[in-house]
């Protein structure tokens, strides 16, 4: 098992790319199941999440060749419409095989994802929007088992759940009513780029959608789709973790390849603490003074501010002038972090989903336990700025979503050591 030695506090500055995004990839390379023939994938980041998703389609007979950030994928043959629990368990988005295998094959067993560190995450939504397609589904020793005996039909779906709507959920309804019978309307579809970037893939492949980027998707099935080329968008909270990591470390960083019109909610916290952000040709730069103003976050579906950067701006917001909330209203228990980086002395108090945050002076290194894939970014953004050497253990949730991260970090002045333990 690898661990992080981090030596704070260092100041960032630089240039620093941005890779392709991995929740773009993963339901895209899913996708690519509707169609039996070879897709060829581009940009997309070397992570362990992304190598799960490939296994799952070579077990179920597809081929995949990974090379230099493009995946070949030739989905010909499927001869088990399968997600093992062996494999599944690893990582929950593997749930995004659903809509597609069942668009194609008429019927799908995918196990049941088991608990997670962000909090309890049902399917129902995947399931109900399934269902109305015209899906059977039945729960079998632990796997969701569903069958379309002659084909899905359109429907009008309402995809709304307890927390708004639901990402992966979305991307599963999506896939599915490419291929149903007839005419498809998703009301409260999941806005986010991640599902612009899937759509806009599955239409390349044939297939016909109108209000993407909306909470309304209208769908007119198809008979079949083709292979696609496509190249996935750039990572949009890779990039915004290194926003976090400029602002906490009084850096400097011009950062490339980065969307910042998937960016707004972030790039308007930044600049309401007092964090200068400068559009780029191809990205930003973001400069700050060290004097970090004491603000409120609420995470909110896109274009609201995303739950997956709460954790990194917790932690730059340990060092604000003052009292900072965060309030969670996507994962109201996504706060494992909050533990751990009270161990680096910052002052942080939980009220139910929110967070109340009292700038400290300066946080002092420690050793900290990586708990989930952000989470575990935000123990690095506070390490760069703590006194001391930190040690973040179980760095492995770090690599299934950052592409090397300390290499990148390293780059501009961090000074991470990875160590096999
Ligand atoms: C995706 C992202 C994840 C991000 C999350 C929210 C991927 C691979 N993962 O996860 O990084 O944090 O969106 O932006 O893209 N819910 C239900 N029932 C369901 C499904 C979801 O109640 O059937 C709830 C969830 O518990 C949560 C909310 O809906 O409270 C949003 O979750 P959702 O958008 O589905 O997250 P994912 O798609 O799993």
């Amino acid at each position: 098992m690898d661990i992080f030695k981090i030596t704070g506090p260092v100041r960032l500055e630089g240039e620093i790319t941005v890779g392709g995004s991995k929740n773009s990839a993963l339901p895209i390379i899913a996708a690519s199941l509707l169609t039996a023939g070879k897709s060829t994938l581009r940009g997309i980041p070397n992570l362990s999440d992304i190598a799960v998703m490939c296994k799952l389609l070579e077990d179920m007979g597809c081929k995949t060749v990974a090379d230099n950030g493009d995946i070949a994928i030739d989905a010909t043959t499927i001869y088990k419409p399968i997600g093992d629990y062996e494999i599944v368990r690893k990582m929950r988005a593997s749930i995004c095989i659903l809509g597609p295998l069942l668009a194609r094959c008429g019927k799908v067993e995918v196990s049941m994802p088991g608990g997670c560190a962000i909090g309890y995450r049902p399917v129902d939504i995947h399931l109900r929007g399934l269902q109305e397609l015209g899906a059977k589904i039945e729960l079998r020793n632990g796997y969701i088992c569903a069958t379309a005996n002659g084909g899905l039909k359109g429907a009008n779906i309402f995809l709304g759940g307890a927390f708004g709507s639901s990402v992966l959920a979305t991307a599963n309804v999506l896939c599915a009513a490419t291929l149903a019978r007839g005419k498809t309307v998703i009301e409260y579809a999941s806005c986010e780029p991640e599902i612009t970037d899937l759509a806009n893939c599955l239409v390349k492949m044939g297939a016909k959608i109108t209000g993407i980027g909306s909470p309304q998707l209208i769908i007119n099935g198809v008979k079949e789709l083709k292979p696609v080329e496509h190249t996935v968008i750039p990572d949009r909270i890779e990039a915004g973790t290194f926003m976090a990591a400029a602002a906490i470390t009084k850096g400097n960083l011009k950062i490339k390849n980065c969307r910042t019109d998937h960016l707004m909610a972030v790039i308007n916290k930044l600049r309401s603490i007092n964090i200068a952000v400068e559009e780029t040709q191809d990205g930003c730069e973001v400069c700050s003074s060290g004097n970090i103003e004491p603000t409120d976050i609420t995470t909110l579906p896109y274009p609201g501010f995303p739950t997956d950067l709460q954790a990194q701006f917790m932690a730059v917001l340990c060092l604000a002038k003052g009292n900072s909330i965060i309030t969670e209203k996507i994962f109201p228990d996504r706060f494992m972090h909050v533990a751990e980086l009270s161990r680096m002395a910052a002052n942080l108090r939980k009220e139910g989903p929110h967070i109340i945050i009292s700038g400290v002076e300066k946080l002092i290194a420690a050793p900290v336990m990586a708990s989930d894939l952000r989470a575990s970014a935000a123990l690095v953004v506070a390490a760069l700025a703590a006194h001391g050497e930190t040690i973040v253990n179980r760095v492995y949730h770090i690599d299934r979503g950052y592409e090397k991260i300390e290499e990148k970090l390293n780059a501009v002045g961090a000074k991470i050591q990875r160590q096999s333990v």
